[in-house]
């Protein structure tokens, strides 16, 4: 576990470990696999695989399905750092805890973050099975990583925060879905601490926010990954509608049946965006 005094030296500790376990592979893509998606990993060639607990300072994941290793290798010719599972702030980590991976993961020169979950539709135009490309999120987990000093000794803790999410990686997230004939929203995601659903007169009141989707994790992971220099790409599946919504009363076990159903798609779509060329580059040259 990391406090705030000791973060910047946990970190160089856990890129010293996980930097030797990977033998000189250098990833360029960060890919975060949220709930039910963790089986992409199995798509990953010449795969090593390191599990979170045994990487110095790094929690062990506990949430149902979510494995809890990274899995280093290649998609598409593409070198990718997988999280198979993640860590959330239900869970007890504090959002620093949260973050940690994914400064783990700049620290061993990521220039490219995809944060995948799971996620309940607010937008009623949504369908179940649809995939939604976060187009900005709205923070309601009460935390940020950045708070402290030792973000602010990493980078400038005043973060801005305008194209958090990239719009040239969210563009081609969008065509190659319609290339595939695979539904892909675009909207606002809120992220919420958990780990109870949402009431009905929460999720009425996130619509008139502005949220599409709502979900119990990624905005402390973007933050961390804006902080860190990363170009940043969001996608959810939608396993459910939002509490209320036609009825519906989510369940954890329904989040999973519904992510086992849209695996395929899933996987055709991330391979073919790690295989884009829009992700050779932190920036391309013109941005
Ligand atoms: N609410 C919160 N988190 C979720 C949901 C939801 O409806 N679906 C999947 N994760």
């Amino acid at each position: 576990m990391i406090n705030d005094n000791a973060l910047i030296e946990s970190l160089e500790e856990a890129r010293t470990f996980l930097g030797e376990r990977l033998e000189g592979f250098q990833p360029e893509v960060g890919l975060i696999l949220g709930s039910g998606l963790g089986p992409f990993a199995d798509c990953i060639e010449c795969a090593v695989r390191v599990p979170f607990a045994a990487v110095p300072h790094m929690g062990t994941a506990s949430a149902a399905g979510h494995v809890g290793q990274f899995v280093a290798g290649y998609v598409a010719g593409r070198r990718v750092l997988a999280m198979q599972g993640r860590l959330h702030g239900y869970e007890g980590f504090s959002a620093q805890e949260v973050a940690f991976p994914v400064w783990l993961m700049g620290a061993l020169g990521v220039h490219t973050l995809i944060t995948t979950n799971a996620a309940g539709a607010i937008n009623c135009d949504y369908g179940v099975g649809d995939f939604c490309a976060m187009r900005d999120h709205i923070n309601l987990t009460g935390r940020n990583p950045l708070c402290g000093k030792a973000p602010d000794e990493m980078a400038p803790r005043f973060l801005p925060m305008l194209d958090a999410y990239d719009s040239a990686l969210r563009e081609r997230i969008l065509s190659i879905a319609a290339d595939l004939g695979i539904t892909v929203r675009e909207g606002v995601y809120l992220g919420l601490l958990g780990p109870s659903f949402e009431t009905p007169a929460e999720i009425r009141a996130f619509r008139a926010l502005g949220a599409d989707t709502v979900a119990m994790s990624v905005c402390e992971e973007v933050i961390a990954a804006r902080h860190c220099g990363m170009r940043v790409a969001g996608l959810s599946l939608v396993s459910n509608m939002a509490c209320g919504i036609e009825g519906a009363n989510p369940s954890d076990d329904e989040v999973h049946e519904v992510a086992a159903t849209r695996l395929e798609d899933f996987s055709t779509l991330i391979t073919r965006l790690l295989a884009d060329e829009a992700l050779n580059d932190a920036y391309p040259a013109s941005a």
